[in-house]
């Protein structure tokens, strides 16, 4: 290890081997940001501020946006910055934040899936199972075990020797990327990131797939065409998330050698990172009456329809 350096600052390449579309990239990436924080602050004002709202599956996703909110920002802000080098320090904390938060995601569409699981197949118990104490135990849970997760892994990625190139090729600082920097043997620290993998991936997935496995069954029972459809339409904003959210972190973290970098990690990467935040609010809302309800009676009280004397 003779050769190790101190490391001041890393570089982020992003993607910067296409220069041809930096200005559409940026103004992209812009857009993304804007709608992204616009959709979620409006999605927590509503969960926050509409009694009709007051239920165990708008609290987690109002804390699903308030999540994501702050996801984006710890990721896009710096991709539309213009100077790419990021300081040791600024890498660690974007890290951290960034994993803390992903991870809570994991783990908080688990405990929406479980949410969606009681109210089809226990309906007449939901009130009771989700109550006010539970809720707050899951929420409290993830954030908790989110924060942990992210403590290790960015202590154990910030003692490894960096050798050499401080080129990040990647838009954000990750795990698979910073290890690629190290001047250590790879193969044990694979190992290790995979295992974690599992345990804040795979397991999570595996809990939502069996919920749904029973959501499934319960609504093909049902005698009604109409519950059927109610039944469906709550859980299918929430699966088309999870489906999008799992699937691209999956690809990644849970390959074996996903440490050796593909471009095309990039890409799944940016589903997470920046597609699922902006789309939420969307998927959340246009396809739930509920919420329009919420937005209509927000909007029609304060501007359309004046109040009457
Ligand atoms: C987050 O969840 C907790 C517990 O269910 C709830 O009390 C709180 O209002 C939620 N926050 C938002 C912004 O929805």
């Amino acid at each position: 290890l003779g050769n190790e350096t101190s490391i001041k600052k890393f570089i982020l390449l992003g993607f910067g081997n296409r220069p041809e579309l930096k200005t559409v990239l940026f103004l992209l990436f812009l857009v993304i940001y804007v709608v992204t924080i616009a959709g979620n602050t409006l999605i927590v004002a509503l969960v926050v501020a509409d009694q009709h709202l007051h239920t165990p599956m708008y609290f987690f996703l109002g804390n699903l946006s308030c999540l994501e909110t702050c996801y984006t920002s710890t990721i896009l802000p710096r991709m539309l910055a213009k100077d790419k080098s990021i300081s040791y320090t600024g890498c660690l904390v974007q890290m951290y934040f960034m994993l803390f938060l992903g991870i809570s995601e994991c783990f908080l569409l688990a405990a929406m899936a479980y949410d969606r699981y009681v109210a089809i197949c226990n309906p007449l118990r939901y009130q009771v199972i989700m109550n006010r104490k539970v809720c707050l135990s899951f929420t409290v849970l993830s954030w908790f075990s989110g924060n942990m997760v992210s403590l290790v892994q960015t202590a154990w990625v910030f003692t490894l020797p960096f050798c050499g190139s401080t080129q990040i090729n990647y838009f954000f600082c990750d795990i698979p990327p910073l290890i690629k920097l190290s001047c250590i043997d790879i193969p044990l620290y694979e190992m290790q990131l995979f295992t974690a993998a599992i345990l804040v991936i795979f397991i999570p997935f595996s809990l939502i797939l069996v919920s749904y496995i029973f959501i499934i069954s319960t609504i093909l029972k049902m005698a009604s065409a109409e519950g059927r459809y109610k039944a469906f339409s709550t859980c299918s904003s929430h699966l088309i998330v999870v489906t999008l959210y799992y699937g691209s972190c999956g690809l990644i973290y849970l390959r074996p050698k996903s440490i050796h970098l593909l471009d095309s990690n990039k890409v799944l990467a940016l589903i997470y990172t920046t597609i699922t935040p902006t789309l939420n609010p969307f998927i959340y809302s246009l396809r739930n009456k509920e919420v329009i309800g919420a937005l209509r009676r927000l909007l029609g009280d304060k501007i359309f329809v004046p109040k009457k004397p």
